[in-house]
């Protein structure tokens, strides 16, 4: 698996970003004695700080694990403020119901066991902020389930746009270098261009990232932190 950051230069950024209470510091705990990937304190922090700029009131998680994203995301909503989380492990689902609760945050959560495709068709949005953090091979179909209940001034984040176990990099690298940009692609079958050795994921990410970026309704930054996030900005 590709580095994003170097170990110190993700030390750098955890020691000069906002602190977690002691819950998070449990959770992170729990992900470094369990191997569960959270997306760590350095995107957590990120995530916050996109809530606050955006003044987001209501986000939906696709992939909640055991709370993790959603802990940050709640502690920069306001008091009436919104998220959904979603998870097809009832087990994780719990836990993150306790840590939420242990934070205070148990009366903004709503808590959806099951597929995170399934559920967001139940919901009319507005989201002002969505993560994607389900099946990598997924991506795409969560950006067109949810796309429409995203408001101008919103976003939408995906995790693990450079790395993972399962994403090739340089075949996402070279897919996004060669292939040109511009909404009259955006329809064109973007699978064309993979090649046929990559990974469902690898698949899923490179599909993705040319699809937001040739959105002509969203705006896309990949920002080179844990293992990458794909922020895209809706801006009509
Ligand atoms: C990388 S983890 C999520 C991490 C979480 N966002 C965090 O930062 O702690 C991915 C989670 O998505 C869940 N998942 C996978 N497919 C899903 C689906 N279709 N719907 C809902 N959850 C799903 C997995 O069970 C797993 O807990």
């Amino acid at each position: 698996m590709t580095d994003v950051l170097t170990d110190k230069v993700a030390r750098f950024v955890r020691a000069a970003g906002p602190s977690p209470d002691d819950t998070l510091r449990e959770m992170d705990e729990y992900a470094a004695e369990s191997g569960f990937p959270h997306v760590g304190p350095e995107v957590g922090g990120t995530l916050a700080l996109l809530a606050r700029m955006t003044g987001a009131r209501s986000v939906f998680e696709f992939g909640s694990g055991y709370g993790y994203s959603a802990y940050w995301f709640a502690r920069a909503l306001p008091d009436d403020g919104r998220i959904v989380l979603t998870e097809i492990d009832e087990d994780e689902l719990e836990m993150a119901r306790e840590y939420m609760q242990a934070g205070g945050f148990g009366d903004i959560a709503e808590y959806e066991l099951g597929d995170a495709l399934e559920i967001v068709e139940r919901y009319d949005g507005p989201f002002d902020l969505v993560l994607l953090d389900h099946q990598k091979r997924r991506y795409p179909e969560a950006f067109e389930a949810v796309r429409s209940k995203v408001p101008v001034g919103g976003a939408i984040v995906a995790d693990n746009a450079m790395t993972a176990d399962s994403i090739q990099f340089e075949t996402v690298l070279e897919f996004l270098e060669a292939r040109d940009r511009g909404p009259e692609r955006r329809n064109d079958d973007l699978t064309e261009d993979i090649p046929n050795e990559a990974t469902d994921a690898t698949r899923g990410i490179a599909t993705y990232l040319a699809t937001v970026r040739d959105d002509e309704a969203f705006e896309t930054t990949v920002l080179p932190l844990g293992e990458g996030i794909a922020v895209s900005y809706r801006t009509e």
